[in-house]
């Protein structure tokens, strides 16, 4: 059976993660989250003590790093970052890491690459609009201000989970304004993407509607 292209686009806390991780799973594809390579890539400028505005430099470390996803661990030039890298600090930082236009043709070629024999399932912001515009199935998965910041106060994985929810929210929503309206490639969806609202959908229901499309699109 043809392996496809999935590209799952949307901000952040409104089941991106959850939803493409468990597609991944059942169809035994490969999984990307390129919001994790954004963030591996702003993780190694601190370690290296890199200006977070450094294009050039940015996208040097960023074409010479090894950058590895794998059974929920990800590494960047043999650092396990897979928690270091979910905290506010580092959203603040991923979030200026990706406004860079270098390091974003850097990252994306890394992504094309990943994905070229298809069989895989890529979330991110700009997934079905620039990374794979033909994509066999793109998604935008979206949720209201206040769900997607009681989710990501809720993620165990997240380390400013303790953080009130209020502060979650504003920072939230200062950064999904940030990726909405920078220069290059910034959050919206593909006008050929199908929308998706999980604010009143359980996870399971979500997965459901993507596998119901995924199986429309092998067999129209
Ligand atoms: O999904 P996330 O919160 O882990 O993403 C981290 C940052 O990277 C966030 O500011 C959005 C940005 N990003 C992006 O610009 N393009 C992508 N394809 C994925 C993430």
């Amino acid at each position: 059976m043809k392996r496809l292209v999935i590209a799952i686009d949307g901000p952040s806390g409104a089941g991106k993660g959850t939803v493409s991780r468990t597609v991944s799973q059942r169809l035994g594809y490969l999984h990307v989250d390129t919001g994790a390579m954004y963030r591996a890539v702003a993780w190694k400028a601190a370690y290296e003590g890199v200006p977070l505005d450094d294009d050039a430099q940015l996208s040097a470390l960023a074409r010479r790093a090894s950058y590895e996803q794998a059974d929920g661990t990800i590494t960047i030039d043999g650092h396990d970052v897979t928690r270091a890298i979910r905290t506010p600090d580092m959203d603040k930082a991923a979030a200026s890491v990706a406004r860079l236009p270098a390091v974003r043709e850097v990252l994306v070629g890394k992504q094309r690459a990943l994905g070229a024999k298809g069989g895989v399932v890529m979330e991110g912001r700009d997934i079905g609009t620039v990374v794979f515009p033909n994509a066999d199935v793109k998604l935008y998965i979206d949720a209201s201000a206040e769900v997607r910041a009681q989710r990501r106060a809720a993620d165990a994985s997240h380390s400013g989970s303790q953080s009130g929810i209020t502060s979650v929210q504003s920072d939230m929503a200062a950064r999904d304004q940030a990726d909405s309206t920078r220069a290059v490639a910034p959050l919206t969806k593909a006008d050929d993407a199908v929308y998706i609202d999980t604010t009143d959908m359980p996870i399971e229901a979500v997965v459901h509607r993507v596998m119901m499309l995924i199986a429309e699109a092998v067999e129209p």
